[in-house]
């Protein structure tokens, strides 16, 4: 079976990890988040469908121009913006650009004319930043002895007052995501007084406090906080002066710069920075601790998607007009939307693009996780601790066990070794297959043994040498043979769990969730291997019925166990066995009494079954192997179930937490005891039944 190979690589490694994981994701994380309220879909706002306006834009300074993020136009027209190469650029009238001033950041943000002349430029490296022909000032580096370091959009009052944002207080602009993450309100809204040179706080508390304006009276001040969807209105004038009210809320995306229009209305940019069918991710702190770890994540999960959409909004906060590029074929990413002389000029970063779709090693479908227990299990015990523990140190991850007519115990481990224990209680190195994938082995009933080698097919081992009895089916070869069984008649029927996917990447099997594996049948007279079941679900333990009219075989990821008939009636149908079991099942073994043994394993850590309901988490996760383990793998417990032939329940044994035994994959009866192979033990277990 297919989960050894991470702990052949890295056996207690993985564990550690596994145990390491829960705790660093929580204390070293670098955010504290909290949830992030979703805008509800347009509840409060009449957002007209979105339209390909934007679509007829002329490119200004195109290919000259890195992410001009925001834009201003000076009394006399000249346009002026700040690129992510920290030039700061000017279109004079003529058309002609200027490469007027250059700064030494790639953190230029918002920018705004000044009144007599020069422009006010907000730097996220170094604060609030003042250009004339002269040079540059710095306005505001510090506040309240802390250093600025997310100035973000500008305005400029009449009175001189210079109104900036502060995004995040806690994060840097490099770090921008994990505000988004923390979905805390690190934002602020500032005020540069220039006759005192002092700095002083408006609005304290803001969810990434982003775009600023002013109100064309300068009654108010209108600033946009980005994570929540929202642009706050503040009174600088009136009754009700230095109150604070909603502006807009419940956008369709997030707002981003916002400028008054001549007419008294606003330009908002809107940008998506949460990628659409990955909003659960914000509605699990979990999941946002291992995003925040995983900073290249971040790019699939926050992120602007290639549209862009711009809105104009009346002083009263309705919605007048709307334009977007819906699919991003001419501007995406907008950040800013300026109008002058009749024109809207719209300044963009370039859209990080979602590649992981197309280059994503996964197809994936949604999983049909189980229905709670719709089979009767009987509560978690602890029998399995009572094991004697067999072999000891000897052996690595014995996955799988069989016992031959002699009595004469075999077991396949991870170090290529098949070894034997003798009735006299000795162990014997017996034959080394040099290979790291041995998995699910039988005695063969003229002596031997078959063995799936899941890099090499099926094997014969005798006394004389080893024998590659099915390599390749169909023209393939056979990557992922996993376990066997004989039939008296000398047929041998085998599991493939994957035509798809080889066992080091047997967790993108799980993750794309189809159907790649097969149930083949091997005979030996004619040297022949033929296809019995296809589009299994993880193939994985195969048994024969006492009396061989059926086999069962089992589907690890779709924790069900299918019956297919070799005689009678119904020969040649396939029903189920049994499903909806409470973790996967791994390696089945025939007991003497005719019922069967079941090792589970549990694939899908508890409380992370969020990730198979999502293709679009799937294909992150495809993308990042390393995370992997914080999704699937097997926890600390182990469990056996013995099922009869009517596909009943009939014990259950269980280690819940592993204190002996943990990760079992295979149970096998023999003389009342059950031996119990585990890829995370250096032993079998055996249990006495009586
Ligand atoms: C455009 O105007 C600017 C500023 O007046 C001037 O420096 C530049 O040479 C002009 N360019 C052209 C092509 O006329
Ligand atoms: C963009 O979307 C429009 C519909 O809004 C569609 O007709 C058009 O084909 C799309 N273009 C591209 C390049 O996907
Ligand atoms: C146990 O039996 C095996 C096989 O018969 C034999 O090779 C081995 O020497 C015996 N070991 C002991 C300690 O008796
Ligand atoms: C194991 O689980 C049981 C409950 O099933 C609990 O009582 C016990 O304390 C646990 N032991 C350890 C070592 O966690």
């Amino acid at each position: 079976m297919a989960f050894k190979i991470i702990l052949k690589n890295s056996g207690l490694f993985f564990l550690g990890c596994l145990i390491a994981t829960a705790l660093e994701i929580i204390f070293f994380s670098p955010i504290s988040p909290d949830l992030i309220e979703l805008p509800l879909a347009s509840s409060s706002v009449s957002v007209s469908p979105p339209n390909n306006q934007l679509q007829r834009v002329t490119k200004l300074g195109e290919g000259f121009l890195k992410g001009p993020e925001d834009v201003a136009v000076d009394e006399n027209g000249i346009l002026y913006t700040a690129t992510r190469d920290g030039w700061i650029r000017k279109m004079h009238r003529n058309g002609s650009w200027e490469n007027w001033k250059k700064q030494q950041s790639q953190g230029l943000l918002g920018i705004t004319t000044a009144k007599g002349g020069g422009l006010i430029v907000c730097d996220s490296e170094k604060g609030l930043l003042k250009f004339t022909e002269d040079g540059v000032t710095v306005l505001a580096s510090h506040f309240h002895g802390s250093e600025i370091r997310f100035a973000d959009d500008v305005i400029e009052a009449s009175d001189g007052s210079i109104y900036f944002t502060v995004a995040s207080t806690k994060f840097s602009f490099h770090n921008w995501y994990f505000d988004l993450l923390e979905a805390k309100p690190h934002g602020q809204l500032l005020k540069y007084d220039p006759s005192m040179e002092e700095t002083s706080i408006v609005l304290d508390g803001l969810y990434f406090a982003n775009g600023v304006a002013l109100s064309k009276d300068e009654d108010y001040l209108v600033v946009c906080e980005t994570f929540r969807f929202r642009c706050l209105k503040y009174w600088l004038k009136g009754e009700s002066k230095g109150e604070t009210e909603i502006f807009i809320e419940n956008l369709p995306a997030a707002p981003d710069n916002i400028n008054l229009a001549p007419d008294g209305s606003f330009w908002i940019a809107l940008i998506q920075v949460i990628y659409e069918g990955t909003e659960f991710v914000h509605t699990s702190k979990v999941l946002k601790q291992i995003i925040a770890n995983f900073p290249k994540l971040v790019n699939y999960i926050n992120g602007a998607t290639k549209r862009a959409a711009v809105i104009n909004v009346g002083a009263n906060g309705n919605i007048l007009k709307r334009l977007d590029d819906p699919n991003g074929t001419v501007m995406s990413f907008v950040t800013s939307a300026l109008e002058f002389d009749d024109h809207l000029y719209l300044g963009f970063l370039i859209a990080i693009t979602l590649q992981i779709i197309f280059f994503s090693p996964i197809s994936p479908d949604l999983l049909q996780l189980p229905v709670v227990s719709s089979v009767p299990v009987s509560p978690p015990n602890n029998q399995l601790q009572r094991v004697t523990k067999l072999g000891q140190g000897l052996l690595i991850g014995p996955e799988d066990v069989a016992v031959d007519e002699n009595g004469i115990l075999y077991t396949a481990t991870r170090d290529g070794w098949i070894r034997r224990l003798h009735r006299n209680g000795s162990w014997e190195n017996w034959k080394n297959l040099q290979s790291q994938g041995l998995l699910g082995i039988t005695t063969a009933k003229g002596g031997g043994l078959f063995v799936c080698d899941s890099d090499k097919g099926l094997l014969k081992l005798t006394e004389d040498g080893i024998t590659i009895l099915a390599s390749h089916f169909d023209g393939s070869e056979i990557r992922f043979a996993d376990d066997v069984i004989e039939s008296s008649d000398g047929s041998i029927y085998f599991s493939v769990a994957s035509t798809k996917f080889k066992r080091h990447n047997w967790y993108l099997d799980l993750l794309e969730a189809k159907p790649h594996g097969q149930l083949l049948k091997y005979d030996p007279p004619t040297d022949q291997t033929s296809i019995v079941l296809d589009g299994l679900y993880f193939a994985n333990g195969v048994a024969l019925s006492k009396d061989e009219d059926f086999l069962v075989v089992c589907e690890t990821s779709r924790f069900r166990c299918l019956k297919y008939w070799l005689k009678g009636e119904t020969k040649g149908e396939t029903e189920i066995f049994i499903d909806n079991l409470p973790a996967g099942p791994d390696n089945i073994n025939l007991a003497p009494d005719g019922s069967f043994w079941i090792a589970l394993v549990q694939i899908f850590y508890e409380g992370r079954e969020f990730v198979h309901t999502s293709k679009a988490l799937k294909h992150v996760i495809a993308n990042f192997p390393e995370l992997v383990k914080y999704v699937i793998g097997p926890t600390k417990s182990a469990a056996v179930i013995n099922v009869g032939a009517n596909g009943n329940i009939l014990k259950r044994f269980g280690d819940p937490n592993g204190t002996v035994m943990s990760f079992v994959t295979s149970a096998l009866e023999f003389q009342d005891h059950l031996y119990l192979g585990s890829l995370n033990t250096d032993f079998v277990g055996k249990l006495p039944l009586k």
